[in-house]
């Protein structure tokens, strides 16, 4: 039977509900202490998770912060923050990232941090307040409908979130929203190679493990095109699954939507989980 965009969201929103449960309560949800939460395989540990992070970077975060990590990269590392930005996190978990840019942004500066679960916004509130960080902001809602207003946000940073979101066009529109012009992007993502069909995509691992939802680059390359960016770089960084890599992508806000162009990737998208 089909799944509905409501129901795959229910289901994204239940997993990452346990993780959160579980890191809280340490125990074991569905291997968050290994990092392997984002995707299913024993062995995962390496491709997502704490250990894309640097030792300079886990230094400045609480445990709990490391352990809720679930990414599959490291925004933080290729956004070039710099002092008194505002950075929004998109699907910000645990707040990882959020803690990281606030740091990086300094006290003139604020991160936000974006999820839709409860159970990851408390845990990441717990994080901020124990990395004493106090220029985060903190938001529930969803990543297709940012609750922010247009042209106030100077870079967005994502980690492992995109793939996991049933409309991708409403994503990359809203990231060009809220982006002031000239504003960046920094993400992290699963990203299929360019020859594998939704079908192959959804056979290497699930949906809510980040893997069946992936974009492939030239969907995401010409997404981003359509929603009105330039300078776009969608480069592999590891391999996840056979033919699907963990991702940076890049990208600067100079124009405005599309609306020719975005159809142009619902069709992979809605093959690829409903
Ligand atoms: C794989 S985890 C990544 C968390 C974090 N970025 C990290 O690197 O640890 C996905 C997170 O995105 C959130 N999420 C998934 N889909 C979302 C959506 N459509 N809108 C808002 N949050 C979403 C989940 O609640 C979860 O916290």
């Amino acid at each position: 039977m089909a799944t509905t965009a409501d129901e795959l969201r229910e289901q994204v929103r239940r997993r990452y509900a346990e993780s959160a449960r579980a890191v809280t309560e340490r125990a074991d949800g569905c291997g968050c202490g290994t990092g392997a939460c984002c995707a299913e395989g024993e062995s995962d540990a390496a491709k997502f998770g704490e250990a894309l992070y640097d030792a300079e970077q886990h230094g400045q975060l609480p445990e709990a912060a490391t352990l809720a990590s679930l990414g599959c990269g490291n925004p933080t590392a290729v956004a070039e923050l710099r002092k008194g930005e505002t950075v929004l996190d998109l699907g910000s978990g645990g707040g990882i990232d959020v803690i990281l840019s606030a740091k990086r942004v300094g006290p003139g500066g604020i991160a936000y941090g974006l999820d839709m679960t409860d159970e990851m916004l408390a845990l990441a509130q717990q994080n901020a307040h124990d990395a004493a960080v106090t220029n985060v902001q903190f938001l529930k809602g969803v990543i297709e409908q940012i609750p922010l207003p247009a042209d106030s946000v100077d870079v967005v940073i994502s980690n492992c979130v995109i793939n996991l979101s049933t409309d991708k066009p409403g994503v990359l529109t809203e990231i060009a929203r809220v982006l002031k012009p000239g504003g960046r992007i920094g993400i992290s993502d699963v990203v299929a190679e360019d020859h594998l069909s939704a079908e192959e995509r959804a056979a290497r691992g699930s949906y809510v493990g980040c893997i069946a939802g992936a974009l492939s680059r030239r969907e995401y390359e010409a997404g981003l095109e359509a929603a009105g960016f330039e300078q776009i770089s969608v480069e592999f960084t590891h391999q996840v699954a056979d033919g699907m890599h963990g991702a940076i992508v890049k990208a600067v806000k100079t124009g405005q939507p599309d609306a020719k162009g975005l159809p142009a990737i619902v069709a992979a998208v809605t093959a690829g989980c409903c």
